[in-house]
């Protein structure tokens, strides 16, 4: 994106804010006018012979200075990509992507957080896995880029867990508020990751922030909690979800690694702790953060989790919380593991009773003295406004007129600023209570969140019956009584409305999200600086808390699962199932050539491969042609021009159970499937067949989708894959 100096450019995608290197604050500009942080991929076999260089480092910096005669080298990168950060005006990284030996000069992106807390600013995702082989889970080591740890919770208690596992090596970093005895058996690993964030924001100010692996935010805690937490009897948040919390792999050690501060997190730190990681040896990567899907080259969550993935280190990314609309993913590369969200049958049903006699099921945490069991007045925020915008409506702080809504319920509209935001601003104004409605962009999503009045988030459908109600009746009131937390009210898992979805826009012949795990009213370890709202005016503090997000769901994730009625879109391959994971008998297995073939498949050049595939040196051989269809993902995502057509895709299995013979059953609406061969016998662990699928469909106008299903089955074993079929162009 071209985009310098002190322009502000924040391209919005699809409610995703993604802001491109150029977003500088209004000090940094004033103290560094027309700079950005540039990442510069090198190649690592053009460092010069006989020019004296006996470090990558020194050839670095005289690349640096042959630009700039004042840049400095941010970081040095060598684990992950071969490279640097540095600040930089657009004609010096210019000037350096025309140098020898460099390969790419990308722009510094900024990634955000993946929970649903300020709905209209989602971003991160961060996840937890299993590996699917391996070492004993005591011995599993998942890294975790977030916000840091809040080390004293009970999650990462160490009772019971061996010595950290031989190989280690990474570190507990001292800081501000954080000392080197804070890590434990459990706790192996903390550290953090700012200079590139000082870098374009200026110094932490160390009276607000931990500068230091100390989580001030609770997101960070909350994900590796939810990964990997040890069990904690007597869970709860303020009286809700009680029981005990676990992590998804609660014998699995976890790692630390702050990159993401106050204001989001940035590519040159994002990188600089992703390569911190591989290197100490964690075995998983999860990452709770996202942005925008862009070239995969320009992607730096794409490029460290590529070289991460050829060391053998698994990487899942949140999916992002941009949906319900179509294309809002994020972190779509195909070799990272995609999650969505879904719900769990759990609920906190708050119900809401109008004058005229209806009751609405909305969901709340609110934990404080309830509303008497008379009617109450009711009111619209939207006419209680001093703002008589569409904007009125959405209890914006200092927006309502404390004369029409003291001693009200009011009911606010869900969007632009914070859930538990609004229940102040209503409070402040003299209101007794909160109705939070939905609107079109949230759907029947319900929010259940920790107000600090009562109050309860309702679906658009109900909100739109109140707001109907309460401008027909003369004198609309309401009641509201909060049940506590109900298990199987609601059938589980449905994907989450926030949710983003497919289809991956830089590879449509990549099925994305790969999968959805729990990410719906979650419950896990919090952080002791910051109230469950994560409001800095709400007192409240409570050892864990209650997010939504794909960064919640991402931690869940651990294979491949069983499939749903929601499409492939949404959900990729359906539902995690830990169960079936850990016994799949077949496996699509890749190696990282197979990716590189693929990059050769989308026609990447040979600076863009080098700059992602840094293990994988071969490059495209100009002899073979390379197709999408042929990379062996476990899932098919066929394109059809809008006359129709046939897609030819091969796949290999691998079988990892007892010997045995599978048949194949496929179909899917609007297209005809055939697979040849049909059957398939193993006789041994590890062998390898190969199969092709023939997708054939007639015309259809564009944007038609067909959905279905190709299934291998045994005696014992069921290994599906959902197919996706997309009509595009003109007739
Ligand atoms: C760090 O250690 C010092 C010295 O033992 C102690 O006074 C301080 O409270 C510790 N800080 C934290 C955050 O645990
Ligand atoms: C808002 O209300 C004020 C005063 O009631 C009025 O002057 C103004 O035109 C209104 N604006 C809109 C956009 O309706
Ligand atoms: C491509 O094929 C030609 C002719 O068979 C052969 O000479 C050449 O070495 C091949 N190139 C590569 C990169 O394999």
């Amino acid at each position: 994106m071209p985009c310098h100096g002190k322009s502000r450019c924040a391209t919005i995608l699809a409610g995703v804010v993604v802001a491109a290197a150029c977003i500088v604050t209004a000090a940094a500009a004033a103290a560094d006018a027309g700079l950005s942080t540039y990442i510069v991929h090198m190649s690592h076999s053009a460092m010069p012979a006989g020019e004296g260089f006996t470090e990558r480092g020194d050839w670095y910096a005289s690349s640096l200075r042959s630009v700039s005669g004042s840049a400095a080298v941010l970081y040095t990168y060598d684990t992950l990509l071969h490279g640097f950060s540095a600040r930089l005006t657009r004609a010096e990284a210019e000037a350096l992507e025309a140098q020898p030996g460099v390969l790419l000069v990308n722009p510094e992106t900024r990634y955000e957080l993946l929970t649903t807390r300020t709905p209209e600013f989602l971003g991160l995702n961060d996840g937890a896995l299993v590996p699917s082989s391996g070492a004993a889970s005591g011995d599993v080591v998942i890294g975790v880029l977030d916000t840091g740890v809040w080390p004293e919770s009970q999650s990462y208690d160490d009772a019971g867990f061996g010595p950290v596992p031989t190989g280690w090596k990474g570190e507990c970093e001292e800081g501000n508020d954080f000392n080197a005895s804070a890590c434990n058996k459990k706790l192996i690993g903390a550290r953090f990751f700012v200079t590139g964030y000082e870098a374009s924001k200026g110094a932490l100010d160390v009276s607000k922030a931990s500068r230091s692996p100390r989580d001030n935010d609770g997101h960070g805690t909350h994900t590796s909690s939810t990964a990997a937490g040890s069990a904690v009897r007597g869970a709860d948040l303020l009286g809700y979800a009680s029981g005990t919390a676990r992590g998804m792999a609660p014998r699995a050690r976890v790692a630390s690694y702050k990159v993401c501060w106050a204001d989001g997190c940035v590519s040159s730190d994002i990188l600089k702790g992703m390569e911190a990681a591989v290197a100490d040896g964690v075995d998983v990567l999860s990452l709770s953060l996202g942005g925008a899907m862009s070239d995969y080259y320009r992607d730096s969550v794409a490029v460290g989790a590529f070289s991460a993935m050829e060391k053998g280190v698994f990487v899942s990314g949140a999916a992002g919380n941009a949906g319900p609309g179509a294309a809002t993913l994020s972190n779509g590369a195909p070799w990272i593991s995609t999650v969505g969200a879904g719900t769990l049958d759990r609920d906190f049903p708050a119900y809401v009773t109008l004058g005229n006699g209806k009751t609405y099921t909305g969901a709340s945490l609110y934990s404080g003295k309830p509303l008497p069991d008379t009617p109450v007045p009711f009111i619209y925020a939207g006419k209680a406004s001093s703002s008589n915008s569409s904007r009125g409506a959405l209890c914006m702080a200092g927006s309502l007129i404390p004369e029409k809504v003291a001693g009200k319920i009011v009911l606010c509209d869900r969007g632009i600023n914070g859930r538990v935001e609004k229940g102040f601003v209503v409070k402040d104004a003299g209101g007794v209570g909160m109705v939070l409605a939905n609107t079109a962009a949230s759907g029947e999503e319900l929010a259940a969140d920790a107000h600090v009045l009562p109050g309860s988030g309702v679906g658009e459908k109900a909100g739109n019956a109140m707001r109907t109600y309460v401008s027909s009746d003369p004198n609309p009131t309401a009641t509201m009584v909060f049940a506590g937390t109900k298990v199987g009210i609601q059938p589980s898992p449905v994907v989450a409305a926030f949710s983003s979805r497919g289809p991956n826009n830089v590879t449509p012949g990549i099925l994305k999200p790969d999968l959805i795990a729990p990410g719906v009213n979650i419950l896990a370890a919090w952080s002791g600086s910051i109230s469950p709202s994560g409001m800095a005016r709400d007192n409240r503090r409570s050892s864990f808390n209650i997010a939504s997000g794909t960064s919640m769901s991402c931690p869940h994730i651990l294979d491949v699962a069983t499939g749903r009625p929601a499409t492939p879109f949404d959900i990729g391959a359906g539902h995690v199932d830990p169960n079936k994971a850990v016994d799949p008998g077949l496996v699509y297995d890749m190696a990282a050539t197979d990716y590189v073939d693929f990059l050769c498949a989308i026609n990447y050049g040979p600076a863009q491969i080098a700059a992602l595939a840094k293990h994988s040196t071969e490059g495209c051989n100009t002899n073979r042609t390379y197709a999408v269809t042929a990379l062996n993902y476990p899932s098919f995502s066929v394109t059809f021009p809008a006359a129709g057509g046939t897609e030819k895709h091969t796949r290999t299995l691998t079988n990892v159970g007892e010997p045995g013979t599978y048949k194949v059953a496929a179909s899917a609406t609007e297209v005809t499937v055939s697979v040849e061969p049909s059957t398939l016998t193993f006789t041994k662990a590890g062998e390898k067949k190969s199969y092709t699928v023939s997708f054939a469909a007639g015309g259809k106008p564009s944007g038609t989708n067909g959905f279905g299903r190709l299934v291998w089955s045994s005696d014992y074993h069921v290994v599906a894959s959902p197919i996706l079929a997309t009509w595009t162009g003109p007739a």
